[in-house]
């Protein structure tokens, strides 16, 4: 997740782009650039590390011009340094570019553009497009931009502006937000309403496959599919700009919690190609691959809960033994590993101080480390052998929400490589598991967009905010799942939350079990279904209330639990994912109801980089 901006009219460029760009700090903030047009050349400042930098470098000799386009980077592809820093130009310094999204097909067309002569100079997927630009254009940018876009596979929102055309920035959309600003004799251009909020409050929402033209005399829209022009009144803003910032959600975590279908299809974009995966960033040969015979899965809290649920995966679709360890116990434990072991470590912010240290340990026994992680750049990434990112953008809240669901996402990718090199599954196998795979993101979105799964929730928490103990319980991917609804209750709420093993009851919690202990069962379809029925019998023999989340169209459950949450039917194994997001909801909504701050929980911090 990248933010981006632009501005053309009359007032001087650069403090207009900084302060915007100051707005969208949340999307990313590893580098900066602006490129502005001066004096017949295009002015480009980039710097490394927060905006600060940015201003400080600028903060003395500005570029003297009135169009501009400007860029916060968090990094997808290339190292997080100035020369990957947007803008981007062409070969010829003529055309700037900037870009949130990810261009998939991004290595077949840098080889053709290299083959035509042109010459890169970043790591970047961005900087393909500047050059297909520069292909493409015959005196015409928006036409240049329209065409070079038509080659282009994957989620883009950029801004481009060009010495040939110096009153127009071009800008275009599709999978990445994108809105224009409407002064007076100024236009502006961001990937989020705050950006320009000083400015303007009437504001053009770009929609997927739309190009827009900002220029002297405003805001032009069109398709970019057939280029018919597109007529839309702008809206009028009336939130503050705090509020803006979430996007009109009241906190971090829930605007975090509706975000999860983007970050799924971004954690899958370009990663597979004509229905086999190709991972060749993890850094591992076929051979290194076939030669596995351990893998060790090691994390913390939410990290740890997204690693469990892939030792089901790895099992059953590789047939590898996986071990599985929180990190603060295996860095100091006396594991078996070598150089056939695999070990995963999963972190979102990559610099969790156990889980840095887990990775070293495992290192020290020649095992291959691999790290799965959202922060490109980070510890965890530069010292691994292999890095999967997970594409989920910044994640504010405290407590991980859209993170967690990335990563399953991108373990459930590692787990079903491993099983294609090895053809422990079949090639038809494998593309089945991949169609379910990207089918995640939609059914997500289903449970979000539905009002009366979302009603039920709240009266849920209305019912329960109360209560001082709850228990959690699951079998299969369902504990793990059981294990993150009862930490993200306790985190964020304050009350006492168990996740137990529901086989697990009888062995002694089921002690805790009385009518003012709720009980949430996490009891998706799978083979362990009548299992989890029986110990919701067991449950409510003892006076619980329970709360069930269920496949759709289970007509069995409704007769024994007290509430049911339904959420879309999967596979079994990919079955945590939709299941954990009404258990997310649950925790907000009783948290919210005790007034607690659900962002910044108390004693907590969003990276525990200290042991
Ligand atoms: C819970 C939560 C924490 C983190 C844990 C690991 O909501 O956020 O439990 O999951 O501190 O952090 P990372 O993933 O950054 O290593």
């Amino acid at each position: 997740m990248c933010g981006i901006v632009g501005y053309l009219g009359k007032r001087q460029a650069t403090p207009i782009l900084l302060d915007s760009l100051s707005k969208l700090e949340y999307r990313g903030y590893d580098s900066a650039g602006v490129a502005v047009i001066e004096d017949g050349k295009i002015r480009v400042t980039k710097k490394v590390g927060y905006l600060n930098q940015l201003k400080q470098a600028l903060k003395d000799d500005q570029a003297v011009g009135v169009t501009g386009i400007g860029h916060t980077r968090w990094a997808t592809h290339g190292a997080p340094n100035e020369v990957n820093a947007h803008p981007h130009l062409d070969c010829t310094g003529r055309i700037a570019v900037v870009h949130n999204g990810i261009i998939e097909n991004y290595l077949a067309l840098r080889e053709r553009l290299i083959e035509c002569g042109h010459t890169f100079k970043s790591d970047t997927d961005t900087e393909v497009l500047a050059h297909l630009f520069e292909e493409n254009y015959a005196g015409d940018l928006k036409q240049a931009v329209s065409n070079g876009l038509k080659e282009v596979e994957g989620s883009f929102a950029i801004a481009v502006i060009s010495l040939d055309d110096q009153d127009t920035i071009i800008a275009a959309r599709k999978d990445s937000p994108l809105i224009a600003g409407i002064g007076k004799g100024e236009s502006f251009l961001a990937s989020d309403i705050p950006a320009v909020l000083e400015y303007t409050r009437d504001i053009l929402v770009i929609e997927d496959n739309e190009l827009v033209v900002l220029n002297g005399s405003g805001v032009e829209l069109s398709s970019l599919i057939d280029g018919s022009t597109i007529k839309r009144e702008p809206i009028v803003v009336k939130w503050d700009v705090r509020s803006a910032e979430k996007s009109g959600y009241e906190d971090f975590m829930l605007k975090e919690i509706f975000e999860q279908p983007h970050a799924i299809r971004e954690t899958m974009m370009g990663r597979s190609y004509q229905g086999r995966l190709v991972l060749d960033e993890i850094k591992l040969s076929d051979k290194d691959i076939k030669a596995i015979d351990k893998v060790f899965v090691v994390a913390c809290g939410t990290s740890y809960h997204a690693g469990l649920v892939a030792k089901y995966a790895i099992e059953s679709w590789t047939r590898i033994p996986v071990e599985i360890d929180i990190a603060s116990e295996f860095r100091y434990r006396d594991p078996i590993l070598d150089d056939k072991t695999l070990m995963i470590s999963v972190s979102q912010s990559g610099e969790t101080a156990d889980t840095l240290a887990g990775m070293r340990h495992a290192k020290e026994q020649n095992a291959i480390v691999m790290a799965i992680t959202n922060v490109v750049g980070s510890t965890l990434s530069r010292e691994a052998d292999g890095v999967l990112y997970t594409h989920a953008g910044p994640e504010i809240g405290v407590a991980a929400t859209k993170t967690m669901v990335a990563q399953m996402m991108a373990l459930y990718l590692l787990a079903l490589y491993l099983a294609q090199v090895r053809k422990s599954i079949s090639l038809e196998g494998c593309r089945r598991i991949l169609r379910e795979l990207r089918g995640l993101d939609v059914m997500v979105q289903e449970i979000l967009d539905d009002e009366v799964e979302l009603g039920l929730i709240q009266q849920y928490a209305d019912k329960h905010f109360d209560k001082s103990d709850f228990l959690f319980i699951g079998r299969g991917v369902g504990y793990p799942v059981a294990l993150e609804g009862a930490l993200k209750l306790k985190e964020i709420s304050y009350i006492h939350a168990e996740g137990y093993a529901a086989g697990e009851l009888k062995h002694g919690p089921i002690a805790l079990v009385e009518p003012r202990v709720p009980v949430v069962a996490v009891a998706c379809e799978g083979h362990v279904y009548e299992k989890v029925l029986s110990n919701i019998h067991e449950v409510k023999a003892r006076g619980a209330n329970v709360c069930a989340v269920a496949s759709k169209g289970d007509k069995d459950i409704g007769k024994y639990a007290d509430e049911v949450l339904y959420v879309p039917r999967t596979s079994e194994i990919l079955s945590a994912v939709p299941a954990v997001v009404p258990l997310q909801l649950m925790s907000y909504y009783i948290a919210k109801k005790r007034g607690c701050n659900v962002d910044q929980p108390r004693n907590l911090a969003k990276s525990v980089t200290v042991e």
